[in-house]
This record gives C-alpha cells, sequence and structure tokens, in this order.
C-alpha cells in the first residue's frame, strides 16, 4: 500500500552534515522526499512531539536533545513507506543496528541515534500533521 511516513533527522546528524547523505540513501532505497524543512524545536515543541514518552525516565534528555539544533523533517512516501523506512533506520540503539541501516551508518549513541521514524500508519498522519501543512506535502513526486 502506498503510505506516507515522518523522517527526522535529528540534531546530531544534521550538526554533523548527513542530511544529504540521509535523505540520498532514503531515496536509493524507494522512498521518495515528498514534503521537507528545518526546524529548530523549543523545548516544548519537542516534548509535545514525543508526548508518549513523557513518563520515561530519558524523556527530560531526549527533549532536551531534540532541542539542541535544526532538525530536518521529511515526508517519505512509498509502498509500505512506515515499515520499510523503519527497517531502513535500524535499531534504536545504533550498538545493535543491522549493518546497512542508517543508525548503524550514523548513530552515535541511544539518544543521539541520527534518525527519528513513524511506527505506524496512525502515527505517522499525526506526525506529518505535526511539521507540515497541506500546501507542503506533494500529492504526486
Ligand atoms: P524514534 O521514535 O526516535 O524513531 O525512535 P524509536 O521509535 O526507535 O525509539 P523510541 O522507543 O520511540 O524512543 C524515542 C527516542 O528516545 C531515545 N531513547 N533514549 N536512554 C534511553 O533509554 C532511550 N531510549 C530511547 C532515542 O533517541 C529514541 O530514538
Ligand atoms: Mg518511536
Amino acid at each position: 500500500m502506498l503510505q506516507s511516513t515522518l523522517a527526522i533527522i535529528k540534531p546530531d546528524a544534521v550538526a554533523r552534515g548527513l542530511t544529504g547523505e540521509i535523505l540520498a540513501t532514503c531515496q536509493a532505497a524507494g522512498l521518495a522526499v515528498a514534503g521537507l524543512k528545518m526546524v529548530r524545536l523549543c523545548k516544548g515543541q519537542a516534548s509535545a512531539f514525543y508526548a508518549v514518552h513523557k513518563e520515561r525516565p530519558f524523556f527530560e534528555s531526549l527533549t532536551e536533545y531534540m532541542a539542541s539544533g535544526p532538525v530536518v523533517c521529511a515526508v517519505l512516501r512509498g509502498e509500505d513507506a512506515v515499515a520499510r523506512y523503519r527497517a531502513l533506520m535500524g535499531a534504536t540503539d545504533p550498538a545493535r543496528a543491522e549493518p546497512g541501516t542508517l543508525r548503524h551508518a550514523y548513530g552515535q549513541s541511544l539518544q543521539a541515534n541520527a534518525v527519528h521514524g513513524s511506527d505506524a500508519p496512525e502515527t505517522a498522519a499525526v506526525e506529518i500533521a505535526f511539521f507540515f501543512n497541506a500546501l507542503e506535502i506533494m500529492e504526486s513526486i
């Protein structure tokens, strides 16, 4: 099924100049870029985005990190884009991520793991709407 998912290139990866390589890897894997922007989240916006984790012990540190510098947000589209992009990202902890995945290649730590991806089509819809309005998403690409 043709799906859209939200990818975020996290602050550590943007700061290291990896945005182009990561987007190129996504495109080479058959995920088209249907929307793209760079933003700097404040702490409150990062907390709203990761609200699902607000009871977790790492929430404070995660939201500080996500607000620590610019991020690049992309709407990726393709067949089964949600699951295919999750597979391309690899495990949350880069130390456990398979070779060939983005987190294996670019992740630095469990927190600074280079990229985010929506975990289900329903979450993808909410997360895309968090960052993009309708005019900013290409219907066909
Ligand atoms: P994401 O939401 O960023 O795509 O990552 P994920 O689904 O693979 O992992 P999730 O469980 O949703 O965790 C969200 C982000 O929180 C940081 N984290 N830190 N210190 C820790 O134990 C810990 N666990 C998770 C990571 O940056 C993770 O991507
Ligand atoms: Mg997650």
